[in-house]
């Protein structure tokens, strides 16, 4: 069982992937600040492939330290799910610096210095996958998420430079991009804006969570070998 690391595992999109990863007999590592009861539900099912190890991904100069203890805690790491992120709507013009400079630091710099610590262990191995959480919001525009795009399309920009640099080590490195999806991160959207989403969309509905997690789960299958420097919307045909 390989071993694979999902931040931002304890509810939303993060808690699918690490039920799904856990279900197709990996050992995953669910990282947050709190443990949930859905999490720690999924722990007494699967006491043997899901660990909640609590770490807040903000402490960005802990995060080698993180590294080095799942490593040695669980052995070498297979995969790396960069999923924690912050939502924070905010018209720029009257941010506070403080909400851009948090958005920032979570959803760009931790997930980056992490991936610095987790890679060396991948690179060991001569294997590893990577996935990172983007979001159709790197590409297209929505009025109050200036920052939140931002970040987002600066893991698009990772991912496909990291995969380059990577790639000849045997390690993948992808990004997939959901649309909307009902989680506490959207929860501020109401019924008129949820529908008007899902009437523009092609297929006429939204994406769920569990769309996220069957695409995490195949991009770190055997079947997802030759696939890396890439990114996989998963948004119902919203951007089509
Ligand atoms: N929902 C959507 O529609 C949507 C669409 C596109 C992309 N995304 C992306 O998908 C990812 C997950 O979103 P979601 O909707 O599942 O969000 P969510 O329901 O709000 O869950 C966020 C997760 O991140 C963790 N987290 C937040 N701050 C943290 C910190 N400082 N340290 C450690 N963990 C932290 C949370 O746990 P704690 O609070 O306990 O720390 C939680 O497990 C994000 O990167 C988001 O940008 C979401």
């Amino acid at each position: 069982m390989a071993n694979v690391i999902v931040t931002g595992g304890s509810r939303g999109i993060g808690l699918a992937i690490v039920q799904t990863l856990a279900a197709n007999d990996h050992t995953v590592v669910a990282i947050a600040r709190q443990e949930t009861k859905d999490l720690a539900a999924a722990r007494e099912r699967s006491p043997d492939s899901i660990y909640f190890v609590p770490f807040d991904l903000s402490q960005v100069g802990k995060l080698h330290e993180l590294a080095r203890g799942v490593r040695e805690r669980f052995g070498p790491i297979y995969g790396l799910i960069n999923n924690a992120g912050l939502g924070t709507e905010g018209i720029l013009a009257t941010m506070p610096e403080s909400s851009i400079e948090k958005l920032i630091e979570l959803n760009t710099l931790a997930p980056i210095i992490l991936t610095k610590y987790v890679v060396r262990s991948m690179m060991n191995e001569g294997a590893g996958r990577i996935v990172n959480i983007s979001s159709i919001m790197a590409s297209t525009g929505y009025s109050g998420l200036s920052v939140y795009g931002a970040t987002k399309a600066s893991m698009i920009g990772f991912t496909k430079s990291l995969a380059r640099e990577v790639g000849a080590l045997g390690i993948t490195v992808n990004a997939v991009a959901p649309g909307f999806l009902e989680t506490e991160l959207t929860a501020s959207m109401n019924e008129a804006q949820r529908k008007q989403i899902e009437r523009r969309s092609a297929l006429r509905r939204l994406a769920g969570v569990q769309d996220v997690a069957e695409v995490v789960s195949f991009l770190l299958s055997d079947k997802a070998g030759n696939i890396t420097g890439t990114v996989l919307t998963i948004d119902a045909g919203g951007t089509a």
